[in-house]
């Protein structure tokens, strides 16, 4: 191999150079002399390798391979380790399959429940979604296989994604949708970034210099290809220009012509050119795997750790009467067509060609019989043997979700209702019997307006193709289940922060909440939810003591202690909120800063560890184009979910920055005083305002009026402009 340098890049032709910065097809970089061409597979949650006919939507057939859980569920376990454990098994199949770099994960955040691509991304926060992301691209990468990252950014919506703006602004930008980003390249240094199709702020991505080049680059230091989404780029000359490096799919001969006569045409410096030239060859020496010798791997294994990752997602929403785990002795009446053809996947080019599908019908305990009493095609069914069966069993087992057709890449939803005759059927099977427990597959939140009539709920997601075992082992408490929800469940769809304005503007996404997305806006509007970010529940009970938080140099540090109170082992994770109530800019009432997945034998207690950086209490200052931990007080909360915080501390960070660092003309007399500095009594006293201040404040009333004008305007209460720029003068000397 030769060394893969600028002076390489420069001794190629023009022509080589140009086909490097797109596609040789659908799939391949370009091979040019010295550097082979490498291969790129979807997805997040397993491989799809198109041997025959390329195709970005999953319509043609890809290789046999396992069918790991969607991301949704993968992200409820809450648990780095699994998700690294994903990542490496994902790229021992990469290898076994000569892929370069595998293209995903996916880490946007599900703004919306009607995204139709919510199943393929891992969370409504930031800093879950990043956590999840580091973990598994640093898998991937740990068998020498690329990732790509995507779909960069705020690609939070389906319909008309190629062409419509997301506009949000800077701060939601920063703390919300490129929070995750910006996470995983610095943590796990990436082979590749996928910009996404969609415009941000009036520009179409694939173009967007600020985007690719000023802050993924220079802002964060990303060193590894930004490739395009497939077929994001409009225009590829402009797109190298901003900062991407290969497009993708390529266009043909057409894509390298373009480039070459924008070179002989003085419109693309070469130096441009053999920048991202050298980035694409860069890569592809390093990951291309097209001519390895042929190895296989133990899809039999892989299988097991489908099923195992599974188990560590899947969310039991409600145990009343603590119905599950299932004991032996009682019958089940197992209905719904869903486990006999189970959701484990979501549609579009996450579509996997499952090796081995076992359904939860096919995985059932004997003591049970089935019904499917609803089909998903929409053909009638008579549900009568369900309801018998129903009557008959101790126990039901109803298996609801969302149709495949309902939820897929390429467009967005219309409601988050189930089928209406999956809710008629599960009305019908109250009236017969009431110990029922529904099982739940589905990409993304669901409404459940039945919730409350209903003694047990588990939301499996979409589990991948070991669905029946791991349905099973969750119902039957083989295993105790841990997972948590990495989105919040309203009780309506209108009470989310973009009910009526999400897809209804063809050509603008427009972002009103702001910062105030998932948990953040209903917490913020105290809005009661079906299930809150966070929560889950187990077969055995947490409890949680002696919260010691210390203020370290550049970091506060955390300690409590977890206890298993119940009386089997489980799995818990303690999460850790913020509560900023020193900053004087809108914030969230909490926000996730850390959390810990945690495995404890009954009765065992465990003391956690944890690190809040600086980033944890800050804001971003748009004006100021900077990150801000402001000095003051905050509030840390571990908890159950974030509605269920059982530990508060309140704490004084000193390690930030004082948010009345400068006192100017704009200054409020109120905040000058809570200040009591001395220099500021000083230099009030020597200006000669002291005593004028202190009289104007004598009673409750005039202080609240006098504390709310600012320095500058104190000329109206008769104090000279001179005496106000004198004190300015000394107090900021
Ligand atoms: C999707 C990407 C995917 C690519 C290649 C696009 O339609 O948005 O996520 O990696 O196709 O299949």
């Amino acid at each position: 191999m030769p060394k893969i340098d600028l002076d390489f890049v420069e001794k190629l032709t023009l022509q080589e150079r140009a086909d490097l910065v797109s596609g040789k097809d659908f799939w391949f970089t370009a091979k040019v002399s010295g550097v082979d061409k490498m291969m790129m597979t979807d997805g997040p949650s397993g491989l799809r390798k198109q041997e025959q006919t390329g195709d970005a939507l999953g319509i043609n057939n890809s290789v046999d391979a396992v069918c790991f859980p969607s991301s949704a569920l993968t992200a409820s376990s809450f648990d780095d380790q699994m998700l690294y454990q994903l990542g490496e098994h994902l790229g021992i199949a990469a290898n076994a399959e000569h892929i370069g770099v595998l293209l995903g994960p996916g880490v946007n955040i599900k703004r919306s429940p009607l995204a139709g691509r919510n199943f393929e991304y891992f969370a409504e926060e930031p800093l879950l979604a990043g956590r999840m992301g580091v973990a598994y691209v640093k898998g991937v990468q740990s068998k020498g296989v690329g990732v790509s990252v995507k779909h960069f950014a705020a690609n939070n919506r389906e319909n008309q994604r190629f062409t419509s703006s997301s506009n949000v602004d800077e701060r939601a930008l920063r703390e919300v949708y490129l929070a995750q980003f910006e996470q995983i390249v610095k943590k796990a240094h990436p082979a590749t970034i996928m910009c996404s199709y969609n415009r941000l702020n009036g520009t179409l991505n694939s173009q967007n210099q600020r985007l690719l080049t000023d802050i993924l680059r220079n802002e964060w230091g990303f060193a590894g290809v930004v490739m395009s989404d497939w077929g994001a780029v409009a225009d590829h000359v402009a797109a190298i220009k901003a900062g991407l490096d290969l497009e993708m799919p390529g266009k043909g001969a057409v894509s390298s012509k373009e480039i070459i006569a924008a070179v002989n045409e003085g419109r693309l410096e070469e130096s441009t050119l053999n920048r991202s030239a050298l980035r694409v060859l860069k890569m592809a020496a390093k990951y291309s795997q097209t001519n390895q010798p042929a190895v296989t791997y133990d899809k039999r294994e892989q299988h097991e750790f489908a099923r195992q990752a599974a188990d560590d997602g899947i969310v039991l929403l409600k145990n009343e009467g603590n119905l599950l785990p299932l004991s032996a002795e009682e019958s089940l009446a197992i209905i719904g067509e869903l486990a006999e053809k189970p959701r484990y996947e979501g549609g579009g080019s996450s579509h996997v060609n499952a090796h081995n599908v076992v359904t939860p019908l096919a995985a059932a305990p004997a003591n049970s019989a089935y019904a499917p009493g609803y089909s998903l095609s929409g053909d009638q069914v008579d549900p009568g043997a369900a309801l018998e069966l129903a009557k008959e069993k101790d126990i039901v087992i109803f298996f609801a979700g969302f149709p495949e057709e309902m939820e897929t890449e390429g467009f967005d939803k219309q409601t988050i209702d189930l089928p209406t005759d999956q809710v008629a059927l599960l009305d019908e099977i109250l009236k017969v019997n009431s110990r029922v427990i529904v099982v739940l597959q589905n990409g993304s939140v669901v409404a459940m307006p039945w919730a409350n009539r209903v003694p047990a709920i588990v939301e499996t997601y979409l589990a991948g193709e070991a669905v029946g075992e791991a349905t099973w082992d969750i119902l039957t408490g083989a295993v105790n289940p841990s997972g948590k929800l990495a989105e919040s469940f309203p009780l309506r769809l209108a009470d989310n922060p973009t009910y009526g304005t999400f897809d209804a503007n063809h050509d603008n996404e427009n972002y009103y909440e702001g910062i105030f997305v998932g948990y953040r806006y209903y917490d913020l509007h105290q809005l009661p939810v079906r299930f809150p970010f966070g929560h889950g529940l187990s077969y055995t009970k947490f409890a949680y003591r002696d919260l010691q938080i210390v203020e370290k140099a550049d970091h506060v540090q955390l300690s409590f202690k977890v206890k298993n109170i119940g009386v089997r082992a489980g799995k818990d994770v303690p999460q850790v909120y913020v509560g900023n109530r020193a900053s004087r800019v809108e914030v969230p009432v909490w926000t996730l800063a850390q959390f810990n997945k945690v495995a404890l034998q009954a009765g065992e207690e465990k003391t956690v560890t944890m690190d809040l950086s600086r980033r944890a209490f800050s804001w971003y200052n748009a004006a100021e184009q900077r990150w801000e931990a402001d000095n003051g007080t905050y509030e840390i909360a571990v908890g159950h979910s974030s509605r269920d915080l059982v530990l508060i501390s309140s704490f004084d960070l000193t390690i930030g920055v004082d948010p009345l660092a400068k006192i100017t003309g704009e200054t409020y007399v109120g905040e000058l005083l809570a200040m009591k500095s001395q220099k500021v009594t000083a230099a009030l006293k020597k200006a000669g305002m002291m005593a004028i201040i202190k009289q104007a404040i004598a009673t409750p009333d005039a202080a609240a009026i006098f504390n709310n004008i600012p320095l500058r305007s104190l000329t109206m209460t008769g104090i000279k402009h001179e005496q106000i720029a004198n004190f300015l003068r000394d107090v900021n000397d």
